[in-house]
């Protein structure tokens, strides 16, 4: 597909920034308008290097607010819509759930409404393997597993996909979703397990892991996602949801380990604390659909990706220690310190 005009949705976050970097500097015939709201979670940084480029364009707005989702339709016509933005941290959901309610629902009705009443041709919802639930030891999530989501951020994403599900099922309106397994790599907001662990371990302090530290989850590299996102951009079905996973389950403390490991820092920064309520034990996902229809596979080993991205928090000090502050810090002390 060339020529395209997409609009990217919460591009100044992880995954939508590494997406939009992909598009830019590896592929062609891509322009890019990046809306996103810059939440916490964004950071214009993450793609400072891009700012110059004529074929992107930043504009800062709110994916709930009405008036400026259909005033840039009106100015603007796009060929796709890729929509990344959404509140992501299941421990901010558990704190306070309405923003993820109005961000990752609301805002996602009324993108979907801006999008099919000015005939943008394809729609897609980047969602995730939370919406099923949690797997006991055996088994795989499929696109056709019932829909178990225990967090108030999983919750609010799988009643996005329902509203996907229903501008196609009602409106024929060519929506795609994809739901994908845990992702890590560079500019990942340093909330999350794997760049929490790799910041607090170079700083010396406590690695705090839940529960027992054995829950398991199915890791993929970010650029293996942003292929694999392309491609059901490019060559989905419409109505259909695409699972991306890696097969690359690990337990929580062998990860925790793993990064010590490399950062060769002692395995006394580890510090269990409280579970988190309702912590899903087990994630796994079955991709065998967009690997047999659309040609998709994963080029990370675990290995290499891992270490890469423990180089890259070594050598993008300044970007974690500056997100680190401010608002990041209040959170963390709400977080940690009762635990
Ligand atoms: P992130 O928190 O790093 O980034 C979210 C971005 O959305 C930020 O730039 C933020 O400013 C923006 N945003 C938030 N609310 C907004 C609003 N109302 N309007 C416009 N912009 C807004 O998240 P991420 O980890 O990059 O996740 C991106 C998407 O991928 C999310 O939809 C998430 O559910 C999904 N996903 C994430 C993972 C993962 O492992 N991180 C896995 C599967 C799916
Ligand atoms: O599965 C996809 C999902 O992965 C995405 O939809 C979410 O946006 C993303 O945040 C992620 O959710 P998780 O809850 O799985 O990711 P998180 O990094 O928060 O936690 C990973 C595991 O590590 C989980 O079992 C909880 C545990 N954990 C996490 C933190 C932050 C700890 O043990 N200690 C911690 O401090």
């Amino acid at each position: 597909m060339q020529n395209s005009k997409l609009l990217i949705t919460g591009g100044s976050g992880f995954i939508g920034s590494n997406f939009i970097r992909m598009l830019l500097t590896e592929k062609e015939g891509y322009e890019v308008y990046n809306l996103d709201k810059l939440t916490y979670a964004g950071n214009p940084e993450n793609l400072q290097d891009l700012e110059a480029d004529p074929r992107y364009h930043f504009i800062r707005g709110d994916i709930s607010d009405e008036t400026c989702v259909k005033d840039l339709f009106q100015q603007e016509t796009f060929d796709g819509v890729i929509n990344f933005a959404a509140e992501s941290h299941v421990d901010r959901s558990i704190m306070s759930a309405a923003p993820f309610v109005i961000t990752n629902v609301l805002g996602t009705q009324i993108l979907l409404d801006a999008a099919r009443a000015t005939g943008v041709k394809r729609f897609l919802q980047v969602s995730t393997d939370e919406v099923y639930g949690s797997l006991g030891k055996d088994g795989y999530f499929t696109e056709t597993s019932p829909l178990k989501p225990n967090s108030p951020y999983s919750a609010s994403k799988t009643a996005a996909d329902l509203l996907v599900r229903a501008a196609w099922k009602t409106h024929e309106y060519p929506t795609l979703i994809t739901r994908c397994s845990n992702n890590y790599g560079p500019y990942q907001f340093p909330e999350k397990l794997i760049p929490l662990m790799i910041a607090n371990a170079l700083e010396d302090k406590p690695l705090p892991v839940y529960g027992d530290g054995k829950n398991i989850r199915d890791w993929l590299h970010v650029k293996d996602h942003c292929e694999a996102l392309l491609c059901v951009y490019e060559k989905g079905k419409p109505g259909e949801i695409y699972n991306i996973g890696g097969n690359n389950e690990w337990q929580n403390i062998d990860i925790v380990r793993e990064i010590l490991l490399i950062l060769g820092k002692p395995e006394s920064l580890i510090t269990y604390v409280k579970d988190r309520p309702g912590h899903d034990r087990r994630y796994a996902i079955d991709a065998t659909k967009i690997k047999n229809e659309l040609g998709w596979t994963p080029s990370y080993t675990f290995e290499k990706g891992l270490e890469e991205t423990v180089h890259w928090y070594v050598n993008f000090r300044n970007w974690w220690e500056r997100v680190r502050s401010g608002e990041y810090l209040n959170y963390y002390e709400k977080q940690y310190s009762s635990r």
